[in-house]
């Protein structure tokens, strides 16, 4: 089932001096319910705003952005969690009180709160630093946090910047394990941004690939391997083979927009 539309969504942003920023041109996509969708692309080509505008942190320039489906808007709780690039945690809260806050806001009560935040902090494997704070957690550990406080209020939509972007090769490779878990226990539509074609591979049931210049959508590849994935899995023909098509796409882009004198 449909989730999301978003139709003829153009995006310009006001650059001073009468200059303007075309961020998204023409992006035409929907989402379906319980998937995870990657929007994989280089710097600039307009990811974080689109996944701004689905989040409603930004409104399109014209254009729409709708749910569908009636089940992603229950009670008063945003139907949106979000996990931006660098961990915002709150530096004088714990990770079980940082986890707590979006639910607090939320307006859930105290007992159900500390509850879910506990049950959480266990599901990102985090149940013995409940008590931590920020700056005594690895950036691993902050991410996760962010990961379990994105999911407190149960929002149907879970929206990803990013989220690994700053951490290591290796502990990025477990982090994308552990969200492939947490995503299969959870089973939340997902839409991640990420400018890594192996990290796109590996996560995604769906491609989004966008370009720039300006920033729209090349193409969209479906990702049809068994769940779940083994990091080992990305060196396999059939996964080699969607990472190349992937970066033929991007090439393809590219020549496209120097064609173009973009
Ligand atoms: N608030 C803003 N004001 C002006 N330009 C912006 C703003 N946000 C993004 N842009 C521009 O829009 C384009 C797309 O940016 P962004 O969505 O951040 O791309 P990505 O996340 O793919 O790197 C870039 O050229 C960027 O400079
Ligand atoms: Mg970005």
């Amino acid at each position: 089932m449909n989730l999301m539309s978003v139709r003829g969504v153009n995006k310009t942003f006001n650059a001073g001096e009468n200059r303007e920023v075309r961020a998204l041109d023409n992006v035409n996509l929907t989402i379906e319910e319980g998937e995870f969708l990657v929007l994989l692309g280089p710097s600039g080509c307009g990811k974080t705003t689109l996944l701004r505008l689905l989040g409603g942190l930004e409104s399109p320039t014209s254009g729409s952005i709708e749910f569908e489906s009636s089940s992603s808007i229950h009670q008063d709780r945003s139907p949106i969690g979000f996990v931006f690039q660098e961990a915002t945690l709150m530096p004088w809260r714990t990770a079980l009180s940082n986890v707590e806050l979006s639910a607090e806001l939320s307006g859930i009560p105290a007992a159900e709160r500390r509850e879910r935040g506990l049950a959480l902090l266990d599901l990102v494997g985090l149940s013995n630093f409940a008590d931590k704070y920020p700056r005594e957690l690895s950036g691993g550990m902050q991410q996760r946090v962010s990961l379990a406080r994105a999911l407190a209020h149960d929002p149907p939509l879970l929206l990803m910047d990013e989220p690994f972007g700053a951490l290591d090769a290796q502990t990025r490779d477990t982090m994308n394990v552990e969200l492939q878990r947490i995503w299969l226990e959870s089973r939340k539509t997902a839409v991640f941004v990420t400018h890594s074609i192996q990290e796109a591979v590996f996560l995604a049931d769906r491609i989004v690939l966008m370009a720039t210049g300006p920033g729209r959508i090349q193409s969209i590849t479906e990702v049809n391997f068994p769940r779940p994935r083994t990091i080992e899995m990305v060196e396999e023909p059939e996964f080699r083979e969607i990472a190349r098509k992937l970066r033929l796409d991007m090439g393809a882009a590219h020549d496209r927009a120097a064609t173009l004198g973009g």
